[in-house]
């Protein structure tokens, strides 16, 4: 009996015991604050912004699906094809605007490490985002293609899947496995609240229509 209560408080433990100290000290480790800001606030001046590195990942734990991140950090895709600060990666030639390609996140760690580093970015959270706001709701998928498209022109910065478009900014592709659905609700309604100089107009949606591009996003996996 007592052999017993030691083994389920040894299970219950192990449970419990947090991986984010481990991945706290991998993101020391690795120097992932050489590129990333690890901590707020978000850059506020166009000097700052244009020698920012990487994106922000101090609420990365807002942001993101842990599942993804535990992916992506074993074996990172582009994201953005032109870099995160799309002027840095352009020249003029001939008239004509060239993209130099970006060099992307030099990260590639092992499953362990990927999974620890994944738990400790999950608590990097900004208190004041609501969770529970999105609440997933089947869309009519060319309703909502002809908002992101026609009305709204998200894909004059954003490549859409099967649709190409912008390549200035994130592609939205796979937005749907990559971003916290709460997190897209928030950041679409308000992108200067989580990135002051975000290039990314602030227009004033009814939340009915926010909703369904939201829902629509988050069906992109
Ligand atoms: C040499 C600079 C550099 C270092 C060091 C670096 N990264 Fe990155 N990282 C980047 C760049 C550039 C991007 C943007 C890639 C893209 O959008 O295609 C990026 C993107 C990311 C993203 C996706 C962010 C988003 O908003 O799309 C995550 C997550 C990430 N890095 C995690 C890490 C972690 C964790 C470390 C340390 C273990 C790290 N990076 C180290 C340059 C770096
Ligand atoms: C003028 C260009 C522009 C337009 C138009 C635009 N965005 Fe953005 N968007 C941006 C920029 C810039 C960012 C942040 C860039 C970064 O994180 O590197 C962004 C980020 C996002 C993100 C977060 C992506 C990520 O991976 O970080 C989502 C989701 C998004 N936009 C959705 C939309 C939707 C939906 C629309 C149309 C209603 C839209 N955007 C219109 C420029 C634009």
């Amino acid at each position: 009996m007592k052999y017993a209560i030691f083994a389920v408080s040894i299970l219950s433990f192990a449970h419990s015991y947090s991986w984010a100290a481990d991945g706290a000290a991998l993101v020391k480790q690795h120097n992932c604050a050489a590129c990333h800001a690890m901590k707020g606030p978000s850059a506020a001046t166009v000097e700052a912004v244009l020698k920012r590195k990487a994106p922000d990942l101090f609420y990365a734990g807002s942001k993101f699906n842990r599942e993804w991140l535990v992916g992506w950090l074993q074996s990172p895709t582009v994201i953005r094809p032109a870099g995160t600060v799309y002027v840095n990666h352009v020249e003029i030639k001939d008239g004509k605007d060239t993209l130099i390609p970006p060099a992307g996140c030099p990260v590639k760690l092992a499953a362990p490490e990927a999974a620890a580093v994944a738990d400790y970015l999950m608590t990097l959270k900004d208190p004041n985002m609501k969770s529970g706001v999105f609440t997933p709701a089947p869309v009519k998928a060319g309703k909502a293609r002809l908002i992101l498209t026609r009305d709204e022109a998200c894909d004059a910065c954003h490549r859409l899947p099967e649709k190409g478009g912008g390549v200035s900014c994130p592609t939205l592709e796979g937005a749907g496995a990559r971003l916290n659905p709460d997190w897209m609700y928030s950041f679409i309604r308000d992108p200067h609240y989580w990135d002051p100089t975000a290039w990314m107009p602030k227009k004033t949606y009814d939340d009915e229509r926010l909703r369904i591009m939201v829902n629509y996003l988050a069906a992109f996996r």
